[in-house]
C-alpha cells in the first residue's frame, strides 16, 4: 500500500526545488557579468576596437596571452601584427592594461565569476594598481 497523497505532496516539493533556480534566474543559471570598458584609454579610442576582434578575444585570450609571450620570449619579437595589418606592441603590463586598465572590473570581473585566478600577476604587475 502507498499513500497517494504523500506521493503528490513529494512530487510537488519535487518540482518546487527542481524549478526554482530556473525561475528566479528566469532561466539562466546565474547573471552574467559584465566587464567594464568604461577607462580613459578606451575613452580616447576612434574606433572601440581590442586587438583582435571582440569574440576572438572572449574565447581565445587566455592562448593568445600565451602566444604573445612565446613570441616576445623565444623569439625576440614584440611586435605582432593582427588580422587587419596593425602592428601591436607585445606586453600584458603596457598593451593590455593600458587599454584595460580597470584590472579590478575587467579581468577579475569575469575571472572571479568564471572561478579562475591566473597567476600571471605573481611576477606581472597592474601599473594602475596594487599587486594581487
Ligand atoms: C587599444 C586598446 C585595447 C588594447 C591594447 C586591448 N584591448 Fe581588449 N578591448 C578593447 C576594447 C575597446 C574592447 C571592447 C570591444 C567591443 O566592445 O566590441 C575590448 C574587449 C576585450 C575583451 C572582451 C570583453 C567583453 O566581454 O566584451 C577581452 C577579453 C579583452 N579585450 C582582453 C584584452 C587583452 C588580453 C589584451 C592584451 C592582449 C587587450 N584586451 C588589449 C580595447 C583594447
Ligand atoms: C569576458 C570575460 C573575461 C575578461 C574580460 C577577461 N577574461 Fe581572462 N578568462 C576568462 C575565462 C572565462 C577564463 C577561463 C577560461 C578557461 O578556463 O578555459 C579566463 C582565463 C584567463 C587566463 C588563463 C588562466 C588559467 O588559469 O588558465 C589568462 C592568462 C587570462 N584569462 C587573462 C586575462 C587578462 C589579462 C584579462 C584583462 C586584460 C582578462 N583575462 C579578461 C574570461 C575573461
Ligand atoms: C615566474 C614569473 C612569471 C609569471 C608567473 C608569468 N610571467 Fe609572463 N613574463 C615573465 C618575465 C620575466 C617576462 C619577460 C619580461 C621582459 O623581458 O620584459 C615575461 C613576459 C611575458 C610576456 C611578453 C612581454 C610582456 O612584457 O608582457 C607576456 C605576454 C607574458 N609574460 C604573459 C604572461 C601571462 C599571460 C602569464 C600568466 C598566465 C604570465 N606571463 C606569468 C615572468 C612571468
Amino acid at each position: 500500500m502507498y499513500d497517494a497523497g504523500k506521493v503528490v505532496i513529494g512530487l510537488a516539493i519535487f518540482a518546487c526545488i527542481f524549478l526554482f533556480p530556473f525561475l528566479y534566474n528566469h532561466g539562466s543559471a546565474a547573471p552574467q557579468p559584465k566587464p567594464s570598458l568604461d577607462t580613459p584609454a578606451i575613452k580616447a579610442l576612434p574606433q572601440k576596437k581590442c586587438v583582435e576582434d571582440t569574440k576572438f578575444m572572449i574565447t581565445t585570450h587566455m592562448q593568445f596571452l600565451n602566444d604573445w609571450r612565446d613570441q616576445a620570449l623565444r623569439d625576440g619579437n614584440r611586435w605582432y601584427v593582427n588580422k587587419e595589418g596593425k602592428k601591436v606592441w607585445i606586453s600584458l603590463q603596457n598593451t593590455c592594461l593600458k587599454c584595460h586598465s580597470n584590472k579590478k572590473e575587467f579581468c577579475d570581473k569575469c575571472h572571479n565569476y568564471a572561478g579562475v585566478d591566473p597567476y600571471c600577476w605573481d611576477c606581472h604587475y597592474d601599473p594602475n594598481g596594487s599587486k594581487l
